[in-house]
């Protein structure tokens, strides 16, 4: 991946800090990426969604091909310029999303024929038109097309699920072809099955790739499971590599997921619950709807340097979430961004210090004592 390096400056145990390099700007890892699925982070500016800390986003093909298309973003000059959002943008694949969002799904060896959730029109995905999708909107880290079965599946179920996965792996690195400055990542799959897992990692490092996702997880297995995954799955990739948890997490997973060598993850938890007033905070969730917020002059979190905390009380939170006022979702996810953000600084900090085992400790016993 020519203009892209990952160098690794530390690790504690299997957990690594180091730097990702791609010509629109470094990714510090461990990184966690907000979701702009639509071109945008819900309620915050590009500008804001820098503030809190991103080096990177996350788009996704399956909602930009339906609208507005990758062909109008890309006759208006790429998604970067579209969004405004001029640093790095990982674009996911369109496959998960298909099988999440879309109706009347047909899918064959070729790719998937669907519905569109938004107007019902019908479209089609393959290995070979996600990459020219996510070639269109610019994307600078692409993700291979895969397919990803709700766990819990029979086994027969999730072999099957993979080696088309891994069949569309290799037409995804043909189609991709040599683009400098751009990188392709692939997704093992393999559900919770060790050996699915092992055959998975072999057939992707034999394509070869720029970084390896581990795809297939949080989706209904629960985090006992997918840390008993987790605690194999990231050594069958290579180590020099950027290893991609996809769609994780909560915090306490993002912490777990990191003790366990992943470098990258994404989730809409901290934009989406901002929305609806859950808040992360170091002492666990706090829900600004409820009634004891109301009369409450201190800030969310006295500790947190995010707008929301700095300027407002909790009551102010409280009552603009009630009337369902603008500003809630906007101060909410700025917070949760910022509090997401700045976990992923700590979890680097204490990596490159030697010291990951007790910033976890302190971590978990902060939560514990509950909201003050
Ligand atoms: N997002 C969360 N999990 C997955 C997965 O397994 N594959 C893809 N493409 N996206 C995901
Ligand atoms: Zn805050």
């Amino acid at each position: 991946m020519s203009g892209f390096g990952f160098t690794i400056s530390a690790t504690d145990g299997k957990a690594r800090t180091g730097v990702i390099d791609t010509p629109r700007g470094a990714i510090r890892t461990p990184a966690f990426m907000p979701v702009g699925t639509a071109g945008t982070v819900k309620a915050m500016l590009p500008e804001s969604v820098r503030a809190t800390g991103a080096d990177i986003l996350l788009g996704n093909t399956y909602h930009l091909m339906l609208r507005p298309t990758a062909e109008r973003i890309d006759r208006l000059g790429g998604l970067h310029r579209f969004m405004n959002w001029e640093r790095p943008i990982l674009t996911d694949s369109g496959g998960f999303q298909v099988m999440s969002l879309s109706e009347l799904r047909k899918m064959t060896e070729e790719g998937v024929t669907f519905r569109s959730h938004v107007d019902g029109s019908k479209h089609f995905l393959s290995p070979e038109r996600s990459m020219e999708i996510q070639r269109l909107l610019g994307s600078d880290i692409v993700m291979c097309f895969d397919e990803c079965p709700a766990l819990p599946a029979t086994e027969d179920r999730v072999a099957e699920s993979m080696r088309l996965s891994m069949r569309w792996a290799r037409r995804s690195k043909e189609a991709f072809g040599d683009r400098p400055g751009h990188a392709l990542f692939g997704i093992q799959q393999g559900g919770v099955t060790r050996e699915l897992r092992e055959e998975s990692a072999e057939a992707l490092t034999g394509i070869g790739f720029d970084g390896y996702a581990v795809g297939g997880l949080a989706v209904g297995e629960g985090q006992e499971a997918m840390f008993g995954v987790l605690d194999y799955a990231p050594g069958m990739l290579p180590a020099d590599k950027p290893r991609y948890l996809m769609g994780v997490g909560k915090p306490d997973d993002i912490v777990g997921a990191v003790q366990r060598g992943i470098d990258m993850m994404d989730c809409v938890l901290p934009s989406r619950s901002g929305r609806t007033g859950q808040l992360f905070t170091r002492r666990g969730v706090v829900n600004i709807k409820n009634a004891r917020h109301a009369d409450d002059p201190r800030p969310l979190d006295e500790h947190c340097s995010c707008p929301a905390c700095r300027s407002y009380s909790r009551a102010y939170l409280h009552h603009v979430f009630r009337a369902g006022e603008i500003i809630s979702s906007m101060l909410l996810t700025w917070h949760n961004l910022h509090y997401f953000q700045e976990l992923m600084a700590g979890l680097r900090g204490a990596i490159a210090a030697g010291r990951l085992d007790a910033f976890v400790a302190e971590f978990h016993a902060r939560r514990a004592e509950g909201d003050i």
